[in-house]
């Protein structure tokens, strides 16, 4: 695998290659960061990651400074999936004056839910992914349903921006107790661990709640009530959640009466705190 951080170097190795696949990730890998590496390969070749932790997209109060780099261990990952490069740019690199010039998604996308507790978070991601896109020029890009609206953000930036690369979905990882895998489950105490994996079961008792209320029932105070209930589930056992809520997942506007009737696909979405450690998560209907 050839580590390269300077973007002049990566676009001489990878010149006259019009196939290759891109997976943009911050580091301290895990098998679901890995997973990706194994869905590019199928789509392009050859397959190129990048290893940033991305300032822009951290508020001043978030987890910047402490996020785990773990390089070494994240190359020899990189190595066993057969990836052939790692472009790993400094922040002079990528950033060798102020970005001063960013992408701005529009309000109804990128100011709700993670935008909403995250202000500017889905600007520095898109300018961060816009540039590395830009950098690689890779014909397919993957992306985890994990960060669902971060997925649906950065397709929506490249069709509008007509790239000419193709956003790819990739399934959530997680472990055997259902906690989806994140880089930040590392800063879990161990009884934080044990509880973790509530977040995910709460999505399936609400999935199991909606699918429940049957076509006759679904209306949006019959979601509001299930919402609720396990906002407070969640509460009394100690999380401090931001929101759970059951949204369209063409858009992720909350659902009229009159699309629910027509039976438009939803998807519950969720983050919440335990102990200092923000987690997210989803699942769809
Ligand atoms: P990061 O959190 O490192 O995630 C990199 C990619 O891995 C994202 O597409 C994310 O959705 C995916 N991913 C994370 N956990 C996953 C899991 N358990 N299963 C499947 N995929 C998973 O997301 C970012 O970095 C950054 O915002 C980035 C896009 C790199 C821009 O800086």
């Amino acid at each position: 695998m050839k580590i390269i951080s300077d973007i002049q170097e990566l676009r001489d190795h990878l010149r006259g290659q019009n196939r290759a696949s891109f997976v943009p990730t911050m580091g301290n890998l895990h098998e679901g960061h890995l997973s990706l590496m194994r869905l590019a390969r199928q789509h392009g070749d050859p397959v190129v990651a990048s290893i940033f932790v991305n300032r822009l997209q951290f508020g001043p109060n978030e987890d910047f400074d402490s996020y785990p780099r773990t390089m070494q261990a994240d190359i020899d990952k990189l190595e066993k999936e057969g990836v052939y490069i790692l472009f790993a740019p400094t922040e002079r690199e990528l950033y060798p004056q102020p970005q001063e010039y960013r992408v701005d998604p529009p309000q109804q996308l990128g100011d709700i839910l993670e935008g909403e507790f995250r202000p500017g978070f889905f600007k520095g991601v898109c300018t961060v992914v816009l540039k590395l896109i830009s950098c690689v020029q890779p014909k397919v890009a993957v992306f985890g349903k994990k960060d669902y609206q971060q997925l649906m953000i950065i397709r929506q930036m490249a069709k509008q921006f007509a790239l000419p690369v193709d956003i790819i979905p990739a399934e959530t990882i997680r472990a055997e107790d259902g906690l989806a895998l994140s880089s930040r489950n590392g800063y879990l105490s161990i009884t934080e661990r044990a509880e973790a994996p509530t977040l995910q079961r709460t999505l399936q008792e609400v999935r199991e709640q909606v699918l429940d209320l049957g076509p006759n029932k679904m209306n949006m105070s019959a979601l509001d009530a299930i919402e609720k209930k396990a906002l407070s589930e969640l509460t009394q056992r100690g999380w401090q959640p931001d929101y759970i809520t059951i949204r369209r997942q063409a858009d992720l506007v909350p659902a009229s009466d009159e699309n629910l009737q027509a039976g438009e696909s939803l998807v519950i979405l969720t983050a919440a705190k335990l102990g200092k450690t923000r987690l997210i998560d989803n699942l769809e209907i």
